[in-house]
């Protein structure tokens, strides 16, 4: 074979090589390039591998060009690669480009519990009214709890609370946030005082759909001169309209607690059936919201002030009780259970 032949040959190789890479457009086109172009029987290897047939003189020259032509190869099979790669980067970053005319992903948030929102629409109320929030403790003494409140030991209206006892003798957890009521008189006393007490209290009561051991309440006290039942319905009617955001239809019970007198009750029209009886209300048209009455002498007198010269009103309602009412929810125990899918829905 002439010399000028086979380099031609080899030129060829190259050529031809560079003329199918051209197409190649991915990584597998190029694998398969690679393989016949670079593999072992491909026709620069086979140059190689047949370098013995080619008269001794000419070796050293065709070893070269092979060679030369196999690094050509290689670097364009390295350019290819590098190129193809390039492309696919592009194409992903021009399709997951980002949009930014779409709405974002919200990110989970925390949540006010539904007790405590209500609670926060009635310190709002009752703030806008000129009340102050004052706080009480949960662990109360007996005195405080039933004595000052016109209960002395063994009255039988103490039943009305199921109280849990602690082991040291005369402290209990209160049963209720009225001894609020004597601490916010004691502390004002002989000034006038509009206050709310807001804060958890304890029960010992078999747990059910209507009863928790643990719930909130929110007591109501306001002590004055000449402070009149009639300033009591105002104010509690007040409340309900701001409370449900229209004019609610009220009714007042009569009722007994021995720490006021008189003692109502009072009621809301149903919202769910505007009054004409559903299961809600039971048939009564009616739902009961909260107790109240005008402070009892003695209560007055144990928080410092002269029932001769002051009066007042007091009130308490369970603020689960009217989220209850307000969402339709039927069994008390969600408060406390910490189920996300119940709480997520306020
Ligand atoms: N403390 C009473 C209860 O727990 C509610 C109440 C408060 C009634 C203030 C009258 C006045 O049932």
């Amino acid at each position: 074979m002439e010399q000028t032949d086979i380099l031609q040959e080899i030129q060829g190789i190259q050529q031809q090589a560079l003329d199918v890479l051209q197409a190649v457009e991915d990584e597998k086109a190029l694998e398969a390039w690679r393989v016949s172009h670079l593999g072992r029987s491909s026709a620069v290897m086979q140059v190689f591998s047949q370098i013995s047939k080619v008269p001794a003189e000419l070796r050293p020259q065709v070893g070269q060009e092979a060679n030369k032509v196999k690094v050509a190869l290689e670097d364009a099979f390295q350019q290819k690669s590098d190129g193809i790669k390039q492309a696919a980067l592009e194409h992903t970053l021009k399709s997951d480009v980002l949009d930014v005319t779409m709405p974002g992903r919200r990110p989970l948030r925390s949540g006010i519990h539904p007790a405590n929102q209500t609670l926060r629409k009635i310190y709002k109320i009752f703030g806008d009214m000129g009340f102050q929030v004052y706080r009480s403790r949960e662990v109360e003494t007996d005195a405080f709890t039933f004595e000052y409140l016109n209960m002395p030991p063994y009255h039988p209206a103490r039943d009305m609370w199921d109280t849990f006892y602690t082991t040291e003798e005369d402290v209990v957890l209160r049963t209720h946030t009225s001894p609020g009521q004597i601490h916010v008189m004691r502390e004002n006393a002989p000034e006038p005082v509009r206050a709310i007490l807001p804060g958890m209290c304890y029960r010992y009561e078999q747990i059910s759909a209507r009863s928790e051991i643990q719930f909130n309440q929110v007591e109501l006290i306001a002590i004055g001169k000449d402070i009149t039942f009639g300033d009591l319905k105002g104010t509690l009617q007040d409340f309900v309209n701001r409370l449900f955001a229209r004019e609610v239809r009220t009714r007042f019970r009569p009722n007994h607690f021995p720490f006021t007198e008189p003692s109502a009750e009072m009621d809301v029209e149903c919202f769910v059936c505007g009054g004409q009886g559903c299961p809600v209300c039971k048939h009564a048209g009616w739902l009961e919201i909260l107790g109240c009455g005008m402070v009892h002498p003695v209560v007055m007198q144990n928080g410092g002030y002269d029932p001769n010269v002051y009066t007042g009103f007091a009130a308490g309602m369970g603020p689960e009780r009217i989220t209850m009412l307000l969402n339709k929810i039927e069994d008390i125990r969600y408060f406390w259970s910490n189920d996300i899918r119940f709480l997520e829905q306020f």
